[in-house]
């Protein structure tokens, strides 16, 4: 954990955003997996992790910002739970680690709200991902559970999103303490791909390699020669001579701060004159992405000049026609490079997406697109110092999604679809790093991980 003043101060600035209220924080509770003792690997919920750090099932906080109290509510381990699951120290111990010094026993929730709410203190809480704590919550508070969603505080979200967005120095030395373990996770898999290999040989290895230096993945591992399929996470396929492999990848530290890298790797070790050419495109958009992340720009506008660079590209290969500009605009590119540029990221992979996607990287000034391919950039607007993201470009031969256009002749003035149909086959390219934006640009976090085409093959055949 954080220093207990990093939490005690988080939770000093949330009440001073907000001004009132309660403010409700459930944990997170082990979930069954196939019966009721064999629960999922836990994970405790990222706003609790933020403002109480403490990272056990069985918890709930509250912020009662009325009276200015932080309070921790769980149960102490009964010599029955020791046997099994070993000691832990008192709740009244576990919380002076994240600065509280008042803490009750869990029954104790219920009549702290209900004790709230009959001296009309408005109680917040944030949106629920999981149907445990919707019913908790629906309990607790004596409303029905398809009501919970209709009550979710948006000035309680709002400040969080605030909080939570901008990263200090510590949090940044826990994403690259991440990264460190992408570094080895991307690495072993460069030098082991092999044709004859089973995808899932290098997929457990990558993930495996998370468990043994940290907290496990931030996201399932995607590791496959069938890379158009942007999550695939099926692990079955046969590596084979001249195929090429995107692993998307992420690991934890610790303390639950991720890492989110993909490199595309060839599964002889070495690219083939038009996997290169298509790499390079990749490559130069993201680079230049990169180039081009400072306190001011709209993310929205990296993620077209990125769009641009693609279909330049493209052209060059002889796969799209036409003014790049106008392709760009009429969403022709997005054939090729149907996703955002990327998202930011944090305690979360997808960093603050359960609290409102569009309110997390949208604002009055810049509105989400409803556009193929634009509609998902998950962050569109301005950056501040102190957001991280990812950038993480790529261009997709995806058969069906050729074959849709070509029928409905979409943007046929920019595509060539003959070309296109060709490359069915070809698979797909992405790349991705994680960026931090500072006071005078951006700083790329982590140990530089192979990337470009001469890098990799040299990895490769180490
Ligand atoms: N979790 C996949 C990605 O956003 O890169
Ligand atoms: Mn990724
Ligand atoms: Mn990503």
């Amino acid at each position: 954990m954080f220093r207990p003043e990093t939490y005690a101060e988080r939770r000093k600035e949330l009440k001073k955003i907000l001004g009132g209220g309660l403010l409700l924080i459930p944990g997170n509770d082990d979930v069954a997996f196939n019966y009721p003792a064999n629960t999922y690997k836990f994970r405790q919920d990222s706003s609790f992790l933020y403002y109480f750090g403490l990272d056990a099932p069985g918890l709930f906080g509250i912020i009662d910002v009325d009276n200015d109290k932080d309070i921790l509510f769980g149960n102490d381990r009964e010599v029955e739970d020791v046997v099994w699951m070993g000691p832990e120290p008192p709740l009244s111990e576990r919380a002076l680690k994240c600065g509280v010094n008042e803490t009750h026993p869990f029954a104790e929730v219920e009549k702290y709200i209900s004790s709230a709410k009959s001296k009309n203190q408005i109680v917040h809480y944030l949106p629920q991902y999981r149907a445990e704590k919707i019913i908790q919550l629906s309990d607790l508070l004596g409303v029905r559970h398809n009501t919970i969603a209709g009550g979710v505080s948006q000035d309680f979200v709002k400040a969080v999103i605030i909080q939570r967005s901008l990263k200090t120095e510590e949090e940044l030395s826990e994403i690259e303490r991440a990264l460190d373990i992408s570094y080895v996770m991307n690495t072993t898999a460069m030098k082991l791909i092999q044709p004859g290999l089973i995808e899932r040989e290098i997929y457990g290895i990558v993930e495996g390699i998370t468990l043994s230096y940290g907290a496990g993945v931030s996201f399932p591992v995607i590791f496959s020669v069938r890379g158009e399929t942007l999550h695939n996470h099926h692990h079955e396929n046969a590596l084979k001579e001249g195929d090429i492999a995107v692993l998307d990848s992420g690991a934890e530290s610790a303390l639950h701060y991720a890492s989110d890298i993909t490199r595309t790797i060839p599964v002889s070790g070495k690219f083939s004159p038009l996997q290169r050419d298509v790499y390079n495109t990749v490559l130069r958009s993201q680079t230049e992405a990169i180039e081009m992340m400072k306190p001011g720009i709209k993310y929205k506008e990296i993620h077209l000049r990125a769009a641009k660079i693609i279909t330049e590209g493209l052209i060059d290969l002889g796969l799209m026609k036409g003014n790049p500009d106008d392709a760009v605009a009429a969403g022709a590119h997005a054939l090729f490079f149907p996703h955002g540029l990327g998202h930011l990221m944090g305690l979360d992979v997808h960093d603050l997406e359960g609290l409102g996607e569009t309110l997390a990287g949208y604002d009055a000034e810049t509105q989400r697109s409803d556009q193929f391919g634009l509609a998902y950039l998950r962050y569109g607007k301005k950056l501040e110092t102190g957001l991280v993201l990812t950038a993480e470009p790529g261009i997709y031969f995806i058969p069906q999604l050729i074959r849709n256009w070509e029928v409905e002749k979409k943007n046929e003035e920019f595509i060539n679809f003959g070309k296109a149909e060709a490359m069915i086959g070809f698979g797909g390219i992405r790349i991705e790093d994680d960026v931090v934006i500072t006071e005078n640009g951006h700083r790329v976090l982590g140990r530089p991980i192979p990337k470009t085409v001469e890098e990799i093959e040299e990895v490769c055949n180490s």
